[in-house]
């Protein structure tokens, strides 16, 4: 037999073996995006799993296909009564994505079960963490990727040590299939499918400083004069659960907070913003008007027995909100507006797993039942709770404040939940090994459709030493999500308390940061406009690369700088670069080993500001541009501005600039063109820095849209 009579008569099997399965096996396959197919084991099962708590909204645009007509195709089993899923594994695909999860970028070989937990302290191999993604995204060895998405709220162990194995418990669920040429692709489709991150506040891309607690008021104020005393930039202090009158929620402690406005008043007029936190227990206290109020309103879940669930948290023994009810959703709305008419500017969800101290899983148990949503036990709606609860706090907040952007930070969320609220990466340690995994914990979770986040900087628990807190800040400062935070009973964990030299280094990283916010904030503008991560792996720059697909010691922030690290004590190995002309990038004239290395892309210009003390604390005057020519002497880069804060932006009041560059015989012109919106910017100046082999060349001038000339001599 020739080879090619082996290949037809392998094909004829195959294509015979195919169509008998397909017979048997009818999956139901429907195609929701361009490149987006939901598979179902039946089309009933397709109907009774909706609505999607992951999508934004059902895909109106929808055609019935034949599965056998798609590239990845999900094979479904059923095991033990849960309904298996798998993809066979191609030779050379790499694995990402599951959500929250510690541990290295690369996930080929590991397994997690998404089930909201409370795991303090977490180690590498934790199996489930404060949220759930039951989200895959795998790069093939040419640089496709496909994306695969379990829809379903119930307990589900996302399996990756040969192909991708999904099963959960819980009724039988679709699974969403994304194909891209690229993982830029498929995340774009993730992002058109469970919805965009909405454009935050400008202040919250500012350096934040939290502890448990900053208390009383005084220690917050001196905090707060300390940043500006020491010139360490600082957009917002953070308000842990000190702040209470016994830990009830919407109260304020008598005696440590008796005004919060005046304390709110007193952080504003030095430029800072101020974040108080909301748990979803409500004190079981008869008197207490939240505990009344939602007796009365029927607001809480229910055990079996049909009366209200309690369980202990901060406050001793607490009820909790169900938000799968829409009047319990829109009452717990209503509780912001005189809560935030103190001044309030940014709100903190904690503890929404929800997290239950005196049951036996540390969680709400899973016979409790939600009246909500078609009503159901607590197994269903585990997984969403959190997501629930922000998802009725950011109601209620733009409710009370319609023309201000919210900013709203959760612990719990579900894929998709990134329409919400920002989150961080829970309870880490002040360890080597928590900051060694900030990192790719940050990266996956971007991966995953959540671009706003970022750890705790310097570690929760335990204390950071001067080094190990230096490099975290360094390395903190260039994270989407920039927030110090240390538990109760840990030793103080500002930038200043650990030596002058620490110090240095925490205000030279924090300064870069502020430099860096027009560029920062065009990666936000990205995030919440196509869906990209603003922190993303170094194989975004060449996905068929091998030698970056594991590479987390180093990141890009947006897609022209790239980030080296250093979270170890000692060096211990080069991460791997991308190819291409990457430049080394200086923004000040401090080089501090002890932060990361930056370089920038050829054939990327970079926005830059002058050094504030907080956001916009002063006009984007100058802005300099930091040109990296590519090999053809070209450059291009974005910037987009808007007035910070509301909704203008919205009806065209921004302004999306592309500059570009151009090298010629006897020097560079920069060019400037207005893409999108009619956003008035005020006249300013420019500051150009070329980047040559040869060194630098600058040149001042107006950035009034007339070209600019660098020249070479
Ligand atoms: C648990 C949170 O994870 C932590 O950040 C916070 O400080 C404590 N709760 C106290 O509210």
């Amino acid at each position: 037999m020739r080879p090619s009579e082996l290949t037809e008569m392998h094909f004829r099997v195959l294509l015979r073996r195919i169509m008998f399965d397909s017979l048997l096996h009818p999956i139901h396959a429907e195609r929701i995006a361009p490149r987006a197919v939901r598979f179902s084991v039946t089309s009933k099962a397709a109907r009774a799993a909706l609505p999607s708590f992951a999508l934004e909204r059902e895909p109106t645009e929808k055609e019935h296909i034949r599965a056998s007509s798609c590239r990845t195709r999900p094979t479904f089993s059923q095991v033990e009564g849960r309904q298996r899923v798998t993809i066979a594994h191609e030779q050379g695909t790499s694995y990402y994505g599951t959500g929250e999860v510690a541990g290295p970028l690369l996930r080929n070989g590991r397994r997690i079960v998404c089930w909201n937990s409370d795991h303090p302290f977490y180690s590498v191999d934790e199996e489930s963490l404060y949220q759930s993604h039951p989200w895959v995204l795998a790069v093939r060895a040419d640089g496709s990727a496909f994306g695969v998405l379990a829809d379903t709220t119930y307990r589900c162990t996302v399996d990756l040590t040969d192909g991708i194995l999904f099963e959960a418990d819980g009724p039988p669920y679709p699974v969403i299939i994304i194909e891209g040429d690229s993982p830029q692709g498929v995340l774009r489709t993730l992002a058109d499918l469970t919805g965009h991150m909405q454009m935050p506040p400008k202040w919250a891309l500012g350096f934040q400083q939290c502890r448990w607690s900053y208390y009383p008021e005084s220690r917050v104020r001196e905090i707060a004069d300390e940043f500006r005393k020491r010139r360490i930039p600082c957009d917002v202090i953070w308000m842990d659960i000190h702040y209470m009158h016994g830990y009830r929620i919407f109260t304020f402690d008598p005696e440590h907070f008796p005004e919060p406005k005046a304390l709110n008043d007193y952080l504003h007029e030095r430029g800072f913003k101020a974040t108080w936190m909301i748990d979803p227990g409500v004190k079981h206290d008869p008197g207490y008007t939240i505990y009344e109020e939602g007796t009365a309103g029927d607001h809480w879940v229910k055990t079996p027995d049909g009366e209200p669930y309690v369980g202990d948290v901060w406050p001793g023994p607490c009820v909790f909100p169900d938000f799968t009810r829409e009047e319990t959703a829109a009452w717990w709305g209503e509780l912001y507006k005189p809560f935030l008419d103190t001044g309030i500017d940014g709100v903190w969800n904690d503890m929404n797993e929800p997290s239950v101290f005196t049951s036996p899983t540390k969680l709400m148990p899973e016979e409790c039942v939600h009246r909500g949503m078609g009503g159901d036990t607590h197994d269903r709606f585990h997984n969403v709770y959190g997501m629930l609860m922000v998802r009725a706090s950011l109601a209620g907040i733009l409710k009370a404040q319609p023309d201000k952007r919210p900013f709203l930070l959760t612990r719990s969320n579900y894929i998709g939940g990134h329409r919400y609220a920002a989150t961080w990466t829970g309870d880490n340690a002040s360890t080597w090994p928590h900051l060694r995994m900030s990192t790719p914990m940050v990266l996956n979770f971007g991966l995953s459709g959540q671009p706003f986040v970022g750890p705790d900087i310097g570690g929760f628990g335990e204390n950071a030493d001067a080094t190990m807190f230096g490099r975290w800040v360094g390395i903190g400062a260039l994270y989407p999500f920039s927030r110090a935070h240390t538990a109760e009973g840990t030793e103080d964990h500002e930038p200043w308390v650990f030596g002058p030299e620490t110090e240095k280094t925490c205000r030279v990283a924090i300064e870069r940061r502020y430099r860096l916010i027009p560029y920062i904030y065009t990666c936000f503008h990205e995030a919440a406009s196509i869906g990209l991560p603003i922190m993303r792996p170094l194989f975004f720059a060449d996905p068929a690369d091998p030698a970056l697909r594991d590479e987390d010691e180093a990141f890009l922030l947006g897609a022209d700088l790239l980030v080296v690290t250093q979270p170890h004590p000692e060096p211990t190995r080069t991460p791997a670069r991308p190819n291409g002309n990457w430049r080394k990038l200086l923004l000040d004239d401090v080089v501090d080993p002890e932060l990361p290395e930056l370089f920038l892309r050829g054939g990327a210009i970079l926005p830059v500001g002058p050094l504030m003390q907080f956001v916009d604390e002063k006009p984007l005057d100058p802005l300099t541009l930091v040109i990296c020519l590519d090999e053809n002497g070209e450059a291009a880069g974005d910037l987009y501005e808007d007035a910070g804060d509301g909704f203008g932006f919205r009806n065209g009041e921004y302004r999306l600039s592309r500059y570009t560059a151009k090298q010629e015989a006897d020097g560079v012109t920069i060019q400037r063109e207005t893409v999108e919106g009619e956003f008035a910017v005020p006249p300013r100046r420019l500051h150009v820095r070329v980047l040559m082999d040869s060194g630098e060349l600058t040149v001042d001038a107006d950035d009034n849209g007339h070209p600019v000339r660098v020249p070479f001599a």
